[in-house]
């Protein structure tokens, strides 16, 4: 069912119709960019600014289902990362990629972009859940597509005990070819290796490479980082703020071919590169605490 709080038109160049598998969607189509997101899950599923390839990429073998996760986009991972710590018949990365989101507003942006379009949505924690968690938060989301795409995740305990969260802008990046794909700024920073049984390792001064399945959590990673895409000759830059960790993601070939909603062939095409608060970086919120998650995604066609 359709959840909206709009209290006005939509602005020129804004949409809400049912998107793929019927799911509603807000398509936005102006002069800076088009963009899409999907009220399931507050998922964003396309940013493309003018002149410029798609810079979100979607699988398209992805399922648009009530109760599944979309594969591609930016999913937002909460209230935890990965499988559920201790029961296993839970979501991996939590409940908020799989619910229902209320869209809030959408309007023009004031900001420093000016042509830009705000979509924000919010989801009660307590709203209904099919997935127990004993805490009460007010999430919300708020994308705003413009030549830039910026993205913040609010968070609100408002409930009156401690919650420990954990939460990811699990994001999805158009690459030429990953076998050509470099991600810069992380050097320094200890990583949790999950293709080394989690083990932990420094980042050596070099960027980051690939030449496998690439599945690592970058702790105390507060810095930008950039995707430097040889194939496409262009970077993509992923400025931050309110987060620690910065999870580095390619499934490969065997892995991929394992996901039924993962194209066998996709795998070169995309790199995840999340804005995360993750593992040793889980926030604490105590009764009334807000924590802001902020991430700010830019092409720069200079050749890489
Ligand atoms: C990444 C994790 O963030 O998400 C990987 O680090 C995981 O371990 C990947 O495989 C995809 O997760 P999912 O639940 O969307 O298949």
């Amino acid at each position: 069912m359709l959840t909206t709080n709009l209290p006005n038109p939509l602005p020129p160049g804004v949409t809400l119709r049912p998107g793929r598998g019927g799911l509603d969607c807000l398509f936005v189509d102006t002069e800076a960019c088009t963009g899409e997101i999907h009220l399931h899950g507050a998922h964003v599923t396309g940013w493309q600014p003018r002149g410029s390839a798609p810079v979100v990429w979607m699988s398209g073998r992805s399922a648009f289902e009530p109760g599944k996760p979309i594969r591609g986009g930016i999913p937002i991972c909460f209230p935890w990362f990965g499988p559920h710590p201790s029961d296993p018949a839970q979501p991996p990365h939590g409940f908020a990629r799989l619910s229902a989101w209320t869209l809030d507003r959408v309007g023009r942006d004031d900001g420093p972009q000016g042509d830009a379009v705000a979509v924000t949505l919010s989801l009660r924690t307590d709203a209904g859940q099919p997935h127990a968690w004993p805490h009460r938060c007010l999430l919300t989301f708020k994308a705003t597509f413009g030549r830039e795409l910026a993205l913040e995740l609010a968070v609100s305990n408002v409930g009156d005990t401690p919650c420990i969260v954990q939460e990811a802008l699990h994001t999805y990046f158009s690459v030429g070819d990953i076998r050509q794909v470099a991600v810069e700024g992380l050097a320094g920073a200890t990583f949790v290796d999950k293709m080394r049984g989690g083990e932990r390792f420094v980042q050596d001064a070099a960027p980051i490479r690939f030449a496998g399945e690439t599945d690592r959590v970058y702790l105390g990673a507060a810095g930008a980082t950039t995707i430097v895409d040889a194939a496409l000759r262009r970077r993509i830059e992923i400025a931050k703020t309110g987060s620690r960790s910065t999870v580095v993601w390619n499934p490969w070939i065997a892995k991929a071919r394992a996901m039924p909603d993962f194209g066998d062939d996709e795998w070169p095409s995309m790199v995840c590169v999340e804005t995360a608060n993750v593992l040793d970086d889980a926030l604490t919120l105590p009764p009334g605490g807000e924590h802001r998650l902020q991430a700010l995604i830019r092409v720069d066609a200079t050749p890489a």
